[in-house]
C-alpha cells in the first residue's frame, strides 16, 4: 500500500525537481576592500535545456540597476565598462569582483534562464558590504597618573589608526564591561567613564573592536587607582591571641606584624601608651617586643598605617600581657576587666583582708595541733581567697556587662 502512494506522488515530487533552482550558500557577503570577491551561486533543473542564460545585475538604494554581465552558454558578454571587474566562467554562474572598492557595496542580483520547453527563470539577490579591517586598538586613559578611589574619575579611550564600521567594546579581565551607575560610554563606545573609581575597578582593561570583517583587542591596561588601608590587623609569630590581647610568657621576644590592604604601600607607625601618654616607637610594618624590657605587665600599642596618596589612615590597638606559664586565663580574665581595674583591685583588697581575719579567727583555737594541721591552714585559707576573688571577678565583669553606665567616670581609652 505504501509503494502505491510513493508511485503515485512521485511523479509530482519529480516535476517539482525538474524546475529550476538558484541557491546562494550567503545572501550577505562582507567583502574587505581592495581584496578580490567571490559571490558563490548555485543552480540546478531536471529538464533537457537548449540554452543556459546567467545574468548580474548591480543595484544601489535611489539608483537604477546596472547591467555587469551576461553569457548564453559559455559565451560572456560584459558591459564594456565593467569588463576588467567582473569575472564568470559559464555555465558556473558564481561571479568574482576584483579589485573589491566601496563603490561596489551594494546588492548584486543573479538571474538564471534556462530555455527548453518553455523557459524557466530563477534569481537571487546578495548584499555586498565593503570594509577595511581593523588596526590594532589603543587604550589611554586619563589621568595617567592614577586616580584616588571615591575621589577621582579614570577616562579609558579606544583609539583605531584604521578600519571602517567599528563596533567597540570594552572588557574588564576578559568580561564585557556593562554600563551602571558608575560606568558609562560615549554614543559610539569608545570611551568608558568610571565615576567615581573604586577598588573594585582595579582589573585588566581592553578594548575589542570589531567590523563585519575583523577584529582586534587592545593590549591589556591597569588604571592606577590608590586606595586603602583596608583590613588593617596585627598578627604576631608567637604568643597566644584572645582578640586584641597578645599573652607573651615572661623571657619571649615576640614580633608583630602590621598588614593592611593599601596602593601603594601604607606607611606604618607603633605606638606604645602608658601613664596617659603615648610614644611613637617605630616606623615600619613589624615590632619586635622583648617581654623583659616591658616595664609593665600590661602595656597597650596602637599600630597606625597611612597611606599617603589616599590621605586615609586606620589604627588598631592590642594589648601585650606577660604572663608566667599558666596563668594565661587569669590574664585575660583581667583584661576583659581593665576598665574596671581600679574597682577590683579596691574591692578585692577589702575582701582579702576581711577574708584574712576571719580565717584567722577562725583557725585560732587549733593553734596547738600537730606540724602537719599546722601547715595546712594557711593554704586552705589562700584556697578560699582564691574562690573569692575568681567570683568577685566574675560579678564585677557581668556587672560591666550588663550595666554599661559604669563606665562612665572611668578613664577612657586614649585616642591617637
Ligand atoms: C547552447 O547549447 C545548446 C546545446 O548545448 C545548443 O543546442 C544551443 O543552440 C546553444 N545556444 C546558443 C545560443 O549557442
Ligand atoms: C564555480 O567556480 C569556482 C571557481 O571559480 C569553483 O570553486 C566552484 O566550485 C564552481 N561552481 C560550480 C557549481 O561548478
Ligand atoms: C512540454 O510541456 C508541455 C506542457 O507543459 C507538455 O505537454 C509536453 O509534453 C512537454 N514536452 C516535453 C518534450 O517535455
Ligand atoms: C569626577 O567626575 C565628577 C562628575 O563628572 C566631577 O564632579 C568630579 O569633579 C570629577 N573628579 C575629578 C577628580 O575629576
Ligand atoms: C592581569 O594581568 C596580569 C598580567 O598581565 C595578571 O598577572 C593578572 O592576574 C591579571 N589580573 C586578572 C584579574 O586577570
Ligand atoms: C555600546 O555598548 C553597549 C553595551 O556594551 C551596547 O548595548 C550598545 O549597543 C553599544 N552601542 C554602540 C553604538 O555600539
Ligand atoms: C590624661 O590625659 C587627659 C587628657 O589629655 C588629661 O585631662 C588628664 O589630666 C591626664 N591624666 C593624667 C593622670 O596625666
Ligand atoms: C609615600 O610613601 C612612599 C613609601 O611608602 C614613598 O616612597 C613616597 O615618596 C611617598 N609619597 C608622598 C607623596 O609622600
Amino acid at each position: 500500500m505504501w509503494l502505491k502512494v510513493l508511485t503515485v506522488f512521485f511523479p509530482f515530487i519529480a516535476g517539482v525537481c525538474s524546475g529550476l533552482k538558484v541557491t546562494v550558500p550567503s545572501h550577505t557577503v562582507h567583502g574587505i576592500r581592495g581584496q578580490a570577491l567571490y559571490l558563490p551561486v548555485h543552480y540546478g533543473f531536471h529538464t533537457p535545456a537548449s540554452g543556459i542564460q546567467i545574468i548580474w545585475l548591480f543595484e544601489r538604494s535611489h539608483m537604477m540597476p546596472k547591467y555587469l554581465l551576461g553569457s548564453v552558454n559559455e559565451s560572456v558578454v560584459p558591459d564594456l565598462e565593467y569588463q576588467h571587474k567582473f569575472t564568470m566562467m559559464p555555465p558556473n554562474a558564481s561571479l568574482l569582483i576584483n579589485p573589491l572598492q566601496f563603490t561596489d557595496e551594494g546588492n548584486y542580483i543573479v538571474k538564471v534562464n534556462i530555455q527548453g520547453n518553455g523557459t524557466l527563470s530563477s534569481s537571487q539577490k546578495i548584499q555586498v558590504t565593503v570594509d577595511d579591517p581593523v588596526m590594532k586598538p589603543v587604550v589611554q586613559f586619563h589621568p595617567p597618573s592614577g586616580a584616588v578611589e571615591y575621589v577621582g574619575n579614570i577616562t579609558l579611550t579606544c583609539q583605531v589608526e584604521g578600519g571602517t564600521r567599528l563596533v567597540y567594546q570594552w572588557r574588564k579581565n576578559g568580561k564585557p564591561v556593562c554600563s551602571n551607575s558608575n560606568h558609562s560610554f560615549s554614543p559610539q563606545n569608545n570611551t568608558l567613564r568610571i565615576v567615581p573609581v573604586t577598588k573594585e575597578d582595579i582589573g585588566n582593561y581592553s578594548c575589542l573592536v570589531s567590523n563585519p570583517v575583523s577584529e582586534m583587542e587592545s593590549d591589556i591596561i591597569m588604571p592606577t587607582i590608590y586606595y586603602g588601608p583596608y583590613g588593617l590587623q596585627v598578627n604576631s609569630d608567637k604568643g597566644l591571641k584572645v582578640g586584641e590581647v597578645f599573652t607573651v610568657d615572661l623571657g619571649e621576644a615576640i614580633l608583630f606584624d602590621c598588614s593592611a590592604d593599601s596602593y601603594p604601600p601604607n606607611t606604618y607607625s607603633w605606638i606604645r601608651r602608658s601613664d596617659n601618654t603615648t610614644y611613637v616607637i617605630k616606623h615600619g610594618p613589624r615590632l619586635e617586643v622583648a617581654s623583659e624590657k616591658v616595664a609593665q605587665k600590661t602595656t597597650d600599642y596602637v599600630c597606625c598605617a597611612y597611606n599617603n596618596v589616599t590621605g586615609r589612615r586606620d589604627e588598631t590597638h592590642f594589648t601585650i600581657i606577660i604572663t608566667s606559664v599558666g596563668l594565661e586565663k587569669l590574664a585575660q580574665k583581667g583584661k576583659s576587666l581593665s576598665p574596671l581595674a581600679s574597682i577590683t583591685g579596691i574591692s578585692l583588697f577589702l575582701i582579702i583582708s576581711m577574708c584574712l581575719l576571719f580565717l584567722w579567727k577562725k583557725y585560732q583555737p587549733y593553734k596547738d595541733q600537730s606540724q602537719n594541721t599546722e601547715k595546712l591552714k594557711p593554704f586552705q585559707a589562700m584556697k578560699m581567697l582564691w574562690v573569692t576573688s575568681e567570683y568577685m571577678n566574675l560579678w564585677l565583669f557581668q556587672m560591666h556587662l550588663v550595666f554599661p553606665g559604669c563606665q562612665v567616670g572611668l578613664p577612657q581609652p586614649l585616642m591617637v
